[in-house]
């Protein structure tokens, strides 16, 4: 297993489970994702309620249950790519007690290409792979048609959770600005082209 410790940082629907799923193979590294966690574990009951509650209603699941959740995931890993935390500064806190990062890889796109990729993003129900209606369907028939769309991308939820973004976790890309690791990566351009400019970021950093 790889020993990079990465973490990728952008806004919903900005790639970065795309990309995330690229590093973890080419690096062989743990791909950490808190959305992907919190959805497995969706039905949970908390003292705060059940994950659900938040996730479709676009807005943040309390902290408490995110952390404990990034601690556990860190703590047995050696390499790992941090893909949906932190959303907030006191989650940025909590990590930086926890870990230290290698690269911190900011993938920048435009609301409106947002939009677009969020309400055309299916999902495979079997393997948690997203595809796009126009961008990036399977060549498997099989897999074409058991996709599935995420229940929180519908447009009124994409609202809330872009609006969430902006106030919460803005600031947080603002912080890891001047990290000695922070790349901006351009995250208009298609699938390969922002792989290939992750993969030379990564490995002028952590050679
Ligand atoms: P989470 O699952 O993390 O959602 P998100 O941050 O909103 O991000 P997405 O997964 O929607 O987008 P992505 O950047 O991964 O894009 P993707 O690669 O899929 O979180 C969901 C919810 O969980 C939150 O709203 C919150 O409630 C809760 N939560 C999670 N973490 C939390 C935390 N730390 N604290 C509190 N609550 C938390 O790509 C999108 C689409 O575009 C796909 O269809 C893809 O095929 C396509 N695409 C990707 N790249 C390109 C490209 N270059 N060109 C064209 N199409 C592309
Ligand atoms: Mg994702």
């Amino acid at each position: 297993m790889g020993d990079q410790q990465i973490l990728i940082l952008g806004a919903p629907g900005a790639g970065k489970g795309t990309q995330s799923k690229r590093l973890a193979e080419e690096y062989d590294l743990e791909h950490v994702t808190t959305g992907d966690a919190l959805r497995e574990n969706r039905d949970m009951e908390t003292e705060h309620g059940t994950p659900r509650e938040y996730m479709e209603a676009g807005e943040l699941v309390p902290d408490e249950l995110v952390n404990e959740i990034v601690e556990e995931a860190l703590s047995s890993a050696d390499g790992y790519v941090l893909d949906g935390y932190p959303r907030n500064e006191s989650q940025v806190e909590y990590l930086q007690r926890i870990t230290d990062l290698d690269v911190v890889l900011h993938l920048e796109v435009s609301e409106e290409t947002l939009v677009d990729r969020l309400a055309g993003r299916r999902v495979d129900p079997e393997t948690g792979d997203n595809y796009h209606v126009e961008f990036d369907m399977p060549d498997d028939e099989e897999v074409r048609e058991r996709l599935i769309q995420r229940e929180d991308d519908q447009e009124e939820t994409v609202r809330e959770r872009l609006r969430v973004f902006e106030e919460n976790t803005e600031p947080v890309i603002d912080h890891y600005e001047d990290h000695e690791g922070y790349v901006r990566i351009d995250g208009e351009q298609s699938p390969d082209e922002v792989w290939e400019e992750i993969k030379e970021a990564v490995d002028e950093r952590t050679e």
